[in-house]
C-alpha cells in the first residue's frame, strides 16, 4: 500500500460511485508500542519483548506489523533491563522513551505523547502481542478516524481481561478490568484486546483526565472508553482473523504456544503453495523460505534468514539451512547444515555436510558425508563425496576430491587460494598447501602433500617410497626386577 493510505475496503460516496480509502490519503497514524511491563512471569535477565519468536523478537513482531501502516512516528515505552530494548533496534528511526515507574497503560501512553504529533490517528499496541496481523491494524485504523475503535474478540475463558461494556442498543460504554468488575460484568466475554486507534486530540484530552481510583491504583488506558461514551463520541470494535493475533506472552510456556501457531501457519501456507511437508508440525522457519512447487521437505528441519528453494528439491530430515539458494532438483540428505551457500540444480549434498558461506555448487556437484566447504566453487559434474575440507579454492569441472582430503589455506595469519582445474582426480589423504594449482586432467597420487604446483595431465605424487625391513620384530616387554 502507499505510504499513509489504505486500501483495504470500500466506502460509498453520497453520488453512489464507490470509492476506495486507496483513492484518498488516509489520516496518518502513529503508533505506541507498549513494552514497559516486568515480565516477571518469564524469569528472565532479558526484557520480555526481547525474547524471540521465529528468530525475532516479539517487538520486533510488532514494529513490523506496524510499519506496514507507514506510519511517521513509531513510540516504543519501555521499562525493564535498561537500556537492552533500545540497543536492540539501535539504528531505527523509532523513539524510546522509558516509564518509570509503571503506573499503568494509561500512564504509558502518557509517557509517549511527547514524541508523538498532536494530530493525525494514534494507535496503541502491545509489544507482548507478536502476532497481530497488519491487516487488521489497517481495519483498526481505518475504523478511527472519527471514531475510538477497539480490537476486540469474544473469549471462552475471559478471565483476567477487561470486558467490555455494551448498553442496550449494544453501543460499547465502557472497559471495566477484571479486578473491578461485579459478578454481571465478569460473565461479559467480549474483552478489550488492548489494541486501541483513536484521534491523537482527544487521546491527549482524555490523558490528561486518567486518575487512579481503581483497584489497582494504576492509571487505566482503558478508562478513556467511558470518558468517550460520556462524551457522545462513536466507539467502535474490530475483530481479528484469530485469536492467536491479540494473545499477549507473560510466560515461556505462552512463547512456545505462540511459536506452534505461527509455524503452523507458515507449514500451512507452504503446503498450499504446493510443498510437501512430512510432518507440518515439526517445520521451524525463522525468517522467509521462498519454495517453488513440488518441494519436500522432511521432518526436523530448521530454515533461518532468506532460503529459496527451486522445484522438485528436496530436504531430508533434520537439516538446518540458513540464507541459501537450492536450485531445482537438489537433494540435501539428512543432517547437513549449509549457511550462506549456492547449490546448483540436480546437486547431491549430504547426508551430514556442511556448506559454509560462499560455498557455491554447479549442478550436478556431489558433497558426501562429513564434508566441509566454505568460500569455494565446485564446477558442474564435481564430487567429494567424503571426509574433506575445502576452503578459499576453485574447483573446475568434473573433479574428484578423494576421501580425506584438505586445502590447507591458513598459515596461521593469511588465508591462500587453491585452484584446481578440470577434470583433476585428487587421489586420497592429499593436503594441498595454497596457495597452489593443480592443472588440468592432472591426478595427484594418495597421501600427496601438494606444496608446489602440479602440472596439467601428469600424475603428481608426494609420498615416501615403501619399503619392508625383513625380519624386523616387535619389541618385547622388559621383565622388571
Ligand atoms: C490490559 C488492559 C485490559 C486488557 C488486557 C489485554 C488496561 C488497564 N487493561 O490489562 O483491559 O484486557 O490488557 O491483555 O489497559 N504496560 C506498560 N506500562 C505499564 C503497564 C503496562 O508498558 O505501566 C504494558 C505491558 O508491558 C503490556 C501492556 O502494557 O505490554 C499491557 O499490560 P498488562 O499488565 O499485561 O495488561 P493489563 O493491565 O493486565
Ligand atoms: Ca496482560
Amino acid at each position: 500500500a502507499p505510504a499513509g493510505r489504505l486500501h483495504w475496503h470500500a466506502t460509498c460516496c453520497p453520488d453512489g460511485h464507490v470509492a476506495t480509502l486507496h483513492d484518498r490519503p488516509m489520516t496518518a497514524v502513529q503508533v505506541a508500542i507498549l513494552a514497559a511491563g516486568k515480565g516477571t512471569r518469564m524469569k528472565s535477565a532479558l526484557p520480555k519483548v526481547l525474547h524471540r519468536l521465529a528468530g525475532k523478537s516479539l517487538l520486533g513482531h510488532v514494529v513490523d506489523a506496524a510499519e506496514a501502516l507507514a506510519p511517521p512516528r513509531i513510540a516504543v515505552v519501555y521499562g525493564h533491563g535498561g537500556e537492552a530494548v533500545p540497543n536492540a533496534f539501535a539504528g531505527s528511526r523509532m523513539s524510546f522513551v522509558i516509564q518509570e515507574p509503571q503506573l499503568g497503560t494509561g500512564h504509558a501512553v502518557q509517557q509517549a505523547l511527547p514524541a508523538l504529533a498532536e494530530d493525525g490517528i494514534t494507535l496503541v499496541l502491545y509489544g507482548d502481542v507478536p502476532l497481530i496481523a497488519a491487516d487488521t491494524l489497517e481495519k483498526v485504523c481505518a475504523a478511527a478516524e472519527d471514531a475510538l475503535c477497539v480490537l476486540t474478540v469474544d473469549l471462552a475463558d475471559p478471565t483476567g481481561y477487561g470486558r467490555i461494556v455494551r448498553d442496550a442498543k449494544g453501543n460499547v460504554t465502557a472497559i471495566v478490568e477484571q479486578k473491578d468488575a461485579d459478578e454481571a460484568t465478569k460473565t461479559i466475554r467480549e474483552i478489550n484486546t488492548g489494541i486501541i486507534a483513536l484521534p491523537s486530540q482527544w487521546l491527549r484530552g482524555w490523558l490528561a483526565q486518567l486518575r487512579n481510583d481503581n483497584a489497582q491504583g494504576e492509571y487505566y488506558l482503558t478508562d478513556i472508553i467511558g470518558m468517550a461514551a460520556a462524551e457522545g463520541k462513536t466507539i467502535r470494535t474490530v475483530q481479528p482473523h484469530t485469536e492467536w493475533e491479540v494473545m499477549g506472552v507473560n510466560s515461556r510456556d505462552q512463547l512456545a504456544q505462540l511459536e506452534r501457531v505461527h509455524q503452523r501457519a507458515i507449514a500451512d501456507a507452504l503446503m498450499k503453495a504446493g510443498v510437501t511437508l512430512a510432518d507440518p508440525a515439526r517445520i521451524d522457519v525463522r525468517g522467509t523460505l521462498d519454495c517453488a512447487p513440488d518441494v519436500t521437505i522432511d521432518v526436523g528441519c530448521v530454515f533461518e534468514g532468506l532460503v529459496r528453494i527451486g522445484s522438485g528439491a528436496e530436504i531430508g530430515p533434520y537439516c538446518v539451512i540458513k540464507d541459501t539458494e537450492i536450485a531445482a532438483g537438489a537433494r540435501i540428505a539428512a543432517y547437513s547444515h549449509c549457511e550462506g551457500a549456492k547449490v546448483g540444480a540436480s546437486a547431491k549434498i549430504g547426508p551430514f555436510a556442511r556448506l559454509r558461506p560462499g560455498a557455491d555448487l554447479a549442478e550436478d556437484v556431489h558433497v558426501g558425508n562429513f564434508v566441509e566447504i566454505k568460500a569455494a566453487t565446485l564446477g558442474t559434474g564435481s564430487k567429494a563425496n567424503h571426509l574433506a575440507y575445502i576452503g578459499d579454492a576453485e574447483i573446475g569441472r568434473n573433479v574428484n576430491v578423494g576421501a580425506g582430503t584438505i586445502t590447507c589455506n591458513y598459515d596461521g595469519a593469511n588465508k591462500f587460494k587453491t585452484i584446481i582445474e578440470d577434470d583433476v582426480f585428487i587421489g586420497s589423504d592429499t593436503q594441498l598447501v595454497a596457495p597452489v594449482r593443480v592443472g588440468r586432467g592432472a591426478t595427484l597420487g594418495a597421501g600427496t602433500t601438494l606444496t608446489k604446483d602440479a602440472p596439467p595431465g601428469e600424475l603428481t605424487i608426494s609420498r615416501a617410497k615403501q619399503l619392508t625391513i625383513s625380519g624386523w620384530k616387535r619389541p618385547v616387554k622388559v621383565a622388571k626386577k
